[in-house]
């Protein structure tokens, strides 16, 4: 498989006042074509910012160093011009939060029938046609109905599913979806992450999966990595992952429950000798108790 996504010495630190945070520190990973990677980590670990820089998202006073080749095409210090053809036709996110991702002064119809529109240079009726199948695509029934109606109208999950079409319609390459599931319940979570998982084998398209439950890391992705405190302490092939953990973080992860670990909530404290007070690589580098960073 040839390779989607190649992220090299990346980092990305916030100046403020207070000093730098180090969000991200100097990874190195890389994405292959109808992939699905599982980036998990508790609480602040970086997974967003990372995904934020894939997008090209990160403002001020963020500042983002490294490489990351789409395509073989340098994302890094682009400007916004040549990064909104990137996003959307090559790379789409799906935000944690279903109110991140849409306008809430247009209908539903109209935000997705723009990326037909605008973005595909469809005719606007033909444009409709597509918005509506898109729409019943991602299981949003009477989708004529409900096309004419806002965000407001619909609730979480359902809105959360017309932030995956609105991804998805645009037939990106590699779709980066930040805890999609996070903020809903666990049943209308399995609807969505079943979605997901179909259109993404359907289309072929890579994806890069954030969340903190390592239940649903393994249900959906291939491979899985493991940030910690803005440092990627652990990759590898899932099943190998779950099944013998390298890293000590991840060591003392899997061994807390066997089986039972459904979420970072669940996991022990990290024993004392994992933790070291110095950044570096591959080590973990805060307080004794992880439990306290674990959201
Ligand atoms: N705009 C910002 N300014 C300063 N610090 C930030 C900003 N955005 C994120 N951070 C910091 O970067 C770190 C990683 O955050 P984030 O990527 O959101 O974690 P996660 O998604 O894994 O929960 C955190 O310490 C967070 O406080
Ligand atoms: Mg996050």
């Amino acid at each position: 498989m040839s390779v989607l996504l190649d992220i090299r010495n990346l980092s990305v630190n916030f100046d403020s006042r207070r000093g730098t945070v180090s969000a991200v520190r100097n990874v190195n990973f890389s994405v292959a074509q109808g992939e699905s990677v599982a980036l998990v980590g508790a609480s602040g670990s970086g997974k967003t910012v990372l995904s934020r820089a894939i997008m090209g998202l990160v403002d001020e006073p963020g500042h983002v160093t490294g490489s990351i080749l789409f395509e073989g095409e340098q994302i890094v210090g682009k400007d916004e011009n040549e990064l909104r053809k990137i996003r959307g036709l090559g790379v789409a996110m799906v935000f944690q939060d279903a109110l991140d991702g849409l306008n809430p002064v247009f209908s539903i119809g109209s935000q997705l029938k723009e990326i037909f529109t605008v973005r595909m240079g469809f005719s606007g009726t033909e444009a409709k046609k597509r918005a509506v199948a898109l729409m019943e695509q991602v299981g949003i029934r009477n989708a004529k109905e409900r096309y004419h109606d806002y965000p407001h109208q619909f609730s979480g999950g359902m809105r959360q599913r017309i932030c995956i079409a609105l991804a998805v319609g645009l037939q990106p390459k590699l779709l980066i979806a930040d805890e999609p599931t996070t903020a809903l319940d666990v049943t209308v979570q399995a609807g969505i992450l079943r979605l997901i998982k179909s259109l993404q084998a359907k289309t072929g398209m890579g994806m890069i999966f954030v969340t903190h439950d390592l239940a649903v890391a393994h249900q959906i992705s291939d491979r899985i990595i493991v940030m910690y405190n803005g440092d990627i302490v652990e990759e590898g092939p899932t099943d190998t992952v779950f099944r013998s953990p390298r890293h000590p973080y991840t060591q003392a992860l899997m061994a807390a429950h066997p089986g039972r670990v459904r979420s970072w909530r669940d996991l022990a404290p990290i024993p004392d000798e994992f933790v070291t007070d110095g950044p570096g690589e591959g080590v973990i580098s805060s307080g004794p108790s992880v439990a306290a960073a674990l959201n």
